[in-house]
């Protein structure tokens, strides 16, 4: 029988946090800081010689460096099996696309997966989750994609909001990652079998338009039947070859346009015309030895940016969204308040959830600090200079200690 809600309840915590050198609010840096967090929320921010008098427990964060909780905006966590074959193959001159074209790739991670039972992926992903909180990282967004049929896909889905908490978790639905071998009307499948069962378990929908996946015609079908359903939009876009995907999400709306090493002027003008965020994944840039995307005309442009890891087990193992920071900066040309705002403010916007990202009045009481190496100084750039594994010292998610 189910307790009471008064005998469970919880006693909303007031909790004054200091000691802070250096926050990153979102948008700019304040030194000396400290925050109240008040059921859930930051009730105040600002330099800690202000900080408001009345009754709350404190917490001395000891000098460290203070960000919002990191924000992963583009992710594929929910897998099973592994890809390092494909790896030295790839290593050995094949490319990403004939990999997939010849059914490896993608195809061997949907083999894998579909084998795997919703407690197995359950434990996958709250494990890799585990690690990514670890970081600071206290929302990751989740992709499905590699069950390809009704069933699987669901599964996936409900695996990945399974493995959700503290970490939060948003899901999308992309079933349009991959076309299974022998099923000519895929797409149909995708719209008619697949979306009906699978909009209820998902935030949004995304699609992989590209060579060796689906037209920008597919694309546009799949994307308008998810928003019929309430889901809102984000594609995998101009990765490998250039399809005009960007400019068709942005035209739709889209929350985000991801990749994009091959977008063109007129897409970087629709998405900017639309506020639609281009996710950029230095991960999978690297893995697969792509061209940046142009970083600067998305900047002239006034295109919000954001970073993710892309985390996959093909294009991008990497689950450190601290070290994807570095990489858009080192091989993409970002500056180090871009990539904070791309962990952060930018991410969040590009998963649908404004909320958060950000530490202000009224923002999702979510904060990671950190420790700065051995022998530098507590300074928000450091973090960006060296490449990942920042482990935080202490995480709060909706204003509670869970690190
Ligand atoms: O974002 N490019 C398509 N999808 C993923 C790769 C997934 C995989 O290789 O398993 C990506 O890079
Ligand atoms: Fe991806």
């Amino acid at each position: 029988m189910r307790m009471s809600a008064v005998a469970t309840a919880i006693p909303p915590i007031r909790l004054l946090v200091y000691g802070i050198r250096q926050l990153w609010t979102g948008s700019h840096v304040i030194d000396d800081a400290a925050l109240l967090l008040a059921e859930g929320r930051v009730a105040w921010v600002g330099r800690a010689a202000e900080a408001p008098p009345g009754q709350h427990d404190v917490y001395d964060a000891g000098g460290a460096i203070g960000m919002p909780g990191l924000v992963d905006p583009h992710t594929h966590t929910t897998f099973a099996g592994s890809r390092a074959r494909d790896f030295e193959r790839r290593l050995a001159g094949e490319t990403y696309t004939a990999i997939l074209e010849a059914g490896g790739g993608i195809h061997s991670t949907v083999a894998a997966t579909r084998a795997a039972s919703e407690d197995d992926l359950v434990a996958l992903t709250r494990d890799r989750l585990a690690g990514m909180l670890a970081l600071g990282v206290t929302t990751v967004e989740i992709k499905s994609g590699y069950g390809l049929t009704a069933a699987d896909e669901a599964k996936m889905l409900r695996a990945a909001r399974r493995a959700a908490g503290p970490v939060d978790v948003v899901t999308t639905f992309l079933g349009a990652h991959a076309r299974p071998p022998g099923v000519p009307d895929y797409v149909d499948r995708v719209i008619d079998e697949q979306l009906p069962v699978c909009a209820p378990l998902a935030d949004a929908i995304d699609a992989y338009c590209d060579r060796g996946a689906f037209t920008l015609a597919e694309t546009e079908r799949i994307l308008r039947a998810g928003m019929a359903y309430g889901l809102a939009v984000r594609v995998h876009a101009e990765q490998v070859v250039h399809t005009g995907a960007a400019a068709l999400a942005a035209s739709l709306g889209a929350l985000s346009a991801d990749h994009l090493e091959r977008i063109d002027d007129e897409g970087i003008e629709a998405m900017a015309r639309a506020g639609t965020v281009a996710v950029l994944l230095p991960g999978a840039m690297a893995y697969l030895k792509d061209p940046a995307p142009p970083v600067a005309r998305f900047r002239a442009a006034g295109v919000p940016m954001a970073i993710g890891t892309d985390f996959n087990p093909g294009s991008s193992p990497v689950r450190d969204l601290w070290a994807c920071a570095t990489l858009a900066c080192l091989t993409m040309g970002l500056t180090v308040s871009e990539a904070l705002a791309g962990i952060t403010t930018h991410a969040a916007r590009a998963v649908g959830r404004p909320d958060r990202g950000w530490l202000g009045p009224g923002a999702r009481a979510d904060l990671a600090l950190y420790d700065p190496p051995p022998g530098e100084p507590a300074e928000l750039r450091v973090l960006v200079q060296y490449l990942g594994g920042h482990r935080a010292k202490a995480v709060f998610k909706d204003g509670r200690r869970v690190i």
